[in-house]
């Protein structure tokens, strides 16, 4: 069955699980409302403790299933969260699931993220297709399908990587669950996990587009039911055909969007930085004092988002001695961000709801990947679709204020930041053909 038969179906009421981080809610959330505006009848199952009692983004239905932070005292304590994760979610998803059923309103469908695979065992039990969404590019989830197939060994006892399809890897250029298994074993467990029954599967969707990854894409939809689904961003800001989509409707932390914005509107055209490293990634305090001198020697103005945990690491005065350059803020609205004309280039982490957000919009980038798929990202940002400079960290994982002004300097002014433009407008024209009337991810 295609998905847009669905739409037609009697039973047309889909439920979407994300894991309950924000890089995996904002691109399942968004996908939901792709599945709505088809006509789909759509809930996102959530697993937080929700803020405002929030039961509706937009034309999708918002339902709690139960609130992890009861069971789990640290979220990224991955330990602590496959050890509990799975009893409670399996519990909640098919109370869930049976309390639908029994109100007259059942689901027909359930996409779950991809590293909650035995998610599809629920869903078999109680008749409904079965998807799951995968939030990261086909590059990240190769390498852990090798992983999985023990075509890759981790630990890894070679010093460069060369499998099908991909680019030729360093150590460093690697998704972090994989360069320093022993650092994250459950992790590396989980991500490769997401191919333990992909046979069994009805679709697999991917937060991708064909003309980012045409290899990769081509060679697993010989594999699985593989759809592209992506850029999977408001489209507001690609293709516009969901009119007034311009957030992903559920954050973490209140971004202070009119602050942002009206710092912004008083700044010439491509004047300045924007950097996050995301909503989990923390420096550490020699990192972070390297960082913010590094973005104020790059001489541009600066707009940074440091989360309010990390703002004691700021070095003192930094605030008070920079504020003719820059604005420091705990949580900024990204994508208007990215999309003001002010903002000339993108000091990133490299998750990937902010590279694909970049290159949806034509920004370009300076990777500062921390871990996980990051490190993967920056090289394909860098190498492979030429939209950004990788700053180069040294032997202790710092990259230093030298570089991060060279590299910023470099994207910013450069003759090489010309031609990164320029791949970046071209990115941006091919996110948008996907998503438009006719286009792959539609
Ligand atoms: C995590 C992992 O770190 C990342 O590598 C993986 O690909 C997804 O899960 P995170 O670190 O939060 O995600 O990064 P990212 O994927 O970039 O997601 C962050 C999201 O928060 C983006 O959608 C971004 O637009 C949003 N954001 C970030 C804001 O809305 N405001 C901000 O100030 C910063």
């Amino acid at each position: 069955m295609e998905i847009k038969e669905l739409a037609n179906s009697h039973r047309a009421h889909v439920l979407v699980l994300p894991h309950n981080a924000q890089g995996h809610i904002n691109p399942s959330i968004q996908f939901a409302k792709r599945l709505a505006s088809k006509g789909l009848k759509v809930t996102v199952a959530t697993t937080i403790d929700i803020k405002h009692n929030q039961t509706e983004i937009d034309s999708i239905r918002v339902e709690p299933i139960c609130n992890l932070d009861e069971h789990v005292a640290d979220l990224y304590d991955t330990n602590a969260y496959l050890g509990c994760v799975q009893t409670v979610f399996s519990r909640a998803l098919a109370e869930c699931i049976e309390r639908h059923e029994n109100s007259g309103d059942p689901f027909c469908c359930l996409i779950y993220d991809s590293i909650l695979p035995w998610c599809l065992d629920i869903a078999k039990r109680f008749g409904l297709f079965g998807a799951p969404f995968f939030t990261q590019p086909c590059g990240i989830g190769t390498i852990f399908y090798y992983v999985q197939k023990g075509e890759l060994s981790v630990p890894l006892e070679v010093s460069t990587v060369s499998l099908p399809g991909l680019p030729k890897f360093e150590l460093s250029d690697l998704p972090s669950f994989v360069s320093d298994s022993v650092s994250y074993p459950g992790c590396l467990e989980l991500f490769s996990n997401q191919f333990s029954n992909l046979e069994k599967v009805d679709w697999v969707l991917i937060n991708t587009f064909e003309t980012l990854e045409p290899e990769l894409v081509s060679w697993m939809k010989g594999l699985w039911p593989v759809k592209t689904i992506g850029p999977s961003v408001p489209s507001m800001y690609v293709d516009k055909l969901i009119k007034d989509d311009k957030n992903y409707g559920l954050s973490f932390w209140a971004p202070d969007g009119a602050t942002c914005l009206k710092w912004l509107d008083t700044k010439p055209t491509r004047s300045v930085v924007y950097a996050s490293m995301g909503s989990i990634a923390e420096l550490g305090l020699e990192h972070m004092e390297e960082m913010a001198w590094g973005l104020r020697r790059s001489n541009n103005y600066f707009l940074w988002v440091v989360r309010e945990a990390e703002k004691k690491k700021l070095p003192s005065n930094f605030i008070e001695e920079t504020i003719e350059k820059g604005l420091i803020m705990n949580w900024c609205p990204q994508l208007e961000v990215l999309a003001h004309e002010a903002v000339g280039c993108f000091v990133t982490h490299c998750g990937w709801n902010s590279t694909v957000e970049a290159l949806s919009i034509g920004v370009p980038m300076v990777a500062m990947p921390q871990w996980a798929d990051q490190p993967t990202n920056a090289k394909y940002v860098e190498d492979v679709w030429g939209v950004g400079v990788r700053a180069k960290a040294d032997e202790k994982g710092i990259v230093r204020r030298e570089e991060i002004e060279l590299c910023i300097r470099e994207v910013m002014e450069g003759e090489r930041g010309k031609e990164i433009r320029k791949n970046a407008g071209k990115w941006r024209e091919l996110a948008i053909e996907a998503l438009d009337v006719g286009g792959s991810s539609i």
